[in-house]
């Protein structure tokens, strides 16, 4: 194995934070079972979080951030992988509490390492990532609630985020119709080429609005919280069900009991940072099936490496990103 690696590495220092690329020995390596060449990791908001003072996001310095990765076992102190093995990790402590995957080696708790699913390569694992694989989530929860495409349309707001694009694309696929919101005029063509029949500004979707509205959509995919939340909350059809997945707009919203009482709305609350192990190779299973999107290729990501990478993360946080981006490590 390699004497060293090269990571990108956030430090703090008082207020100030730093982002550089640092060439490491092995020793530098933090304790756990499964090291990890690894091949791909992926751009996630969170991972620009991790990059700021006030993130909220980075609970350990100096830290390598990236909540994702996907490579092959280099060393396995755990009998569950052996040497060769082809996996991928998304969550837990991940580029959060413990070095993550912005790195070109990782070593990692056995218990986070999921076996490459059949039907993917390790850069479509990293196309996904964490944004697909809770938009993934997402989906799943809308299903075991019982929203069909007959009952009516699917909003996804944020629509040309990662978790979004990937939404809005698996939800086409399953045949549902598909309305996206976002704040980018430009984008209106990139969302009916992954699969929206109509599209929303972002202003009409977080606009003041009465306790019941209309009731237009028989789910939503909602990543932006904060008064879109509110909004949906108001415009559900009767039974409808909102998936949470993300904050971007805000974490607080104002609602009442009143969509909840009268119209029996379900807010769906979705986390995949400590998704049970169990449901992981199902899920993956399902993305490489399924839930696979017909747009999972160059139309929704762009790849970057780790010199490209600060520039990325300063793009994400603006809101500025595209779909999905790749980091090739390998
Ligand atoms: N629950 C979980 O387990 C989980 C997992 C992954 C991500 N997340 C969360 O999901 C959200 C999206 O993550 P991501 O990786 O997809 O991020 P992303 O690629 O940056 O997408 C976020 C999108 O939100 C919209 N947006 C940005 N700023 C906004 C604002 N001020 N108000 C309203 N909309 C805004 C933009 O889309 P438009 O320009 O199209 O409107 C942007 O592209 C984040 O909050 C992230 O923390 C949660």
């Amino acid at each position: 194995m390699a004497e060293t690696y090269r990571a990108l590495v956030v430090d703090k220092q008082g207020d100030d934070v730093t982002t550089s690329l640092v060439e490491r020995g092995m020793d530098a390596l933090p304790e756990g079972d499964v090291t990890i060449r690894v091949a791909y990791s992926s751009v996630n908001y969170k991972d620009g979080l991790a990059t700021l003072a006030k993130g909220g996001v980075a609970r350990t310095y100096p830290l390598i951030p990236g909540i994702d990765l996907a490579g092959t076992v280099a060393d396995s102190k755990d009998p569950r992988f052996k040497d060769g093995d082809v996996v991928l990790i998304t969550g837990f402590d991940l580029g959060v509490a413990h070095d993550g995957g912005f790195a070109e080696l990782a070593r990692v708790p056995a218990d986070w390492v999921v076996k490459k699913p059949d039907g993917l390569s390790l850069r479509e694992c990293m196309l996904f990532g964490t944004a697909g694989f809770t938009a993934g989530l997402a989906v799943q929860a809308l299903e075991a609630h019982g929203v069909t495409p007959e009952k009516g349309p699917v909003l996804v707001t944020g629509a040309t985020g990662g978790v979004g694009s990937v939404a809005v694309s698996m939800l086409a696929n399953l045949g549902f119709d598909v309305a996206a919101s976002t704040g980018k005029e430009s984008e209106h063509a990139y969302l009916k080429s992954l699969g929206a029949t109509e599209i929303l500004s972002r202003d009409t979707v977080s606009a003041e609005t009465r306790p019941l509205d209309k009731g237009q959509f028989a789910g939503a995919i909602d990543q932006v919280g904060g008064d879109t939340l509110s909004w949906l909350m108001a415009h559900m059809k009767y039974r409808g069900a909102i998936a949470c997945t993300g904050l971007t707009g805000g974490i607080a919203f104002k609602s009442t009991v009143l969509p909840l009482l009268l119209r029996g709305v379900s807010v769906l609350g979705i986390d995949s940072v400590m998704c049970p192990m169990a449901e992981r190779p199902v899920l993956w299973d399902r993305m490489a099936g399924d839930l696979r999107p017909k747009h999972l290729t160059d139309e929704i990501a762009v790849e970057t490496d780790l010199d490209g990478l600060g520039g990325v993360l300063s793009t994400i946080l603006k809101g500025g990103v595209r779909g999905r981006t790749v980091v090739k490590l390998a």
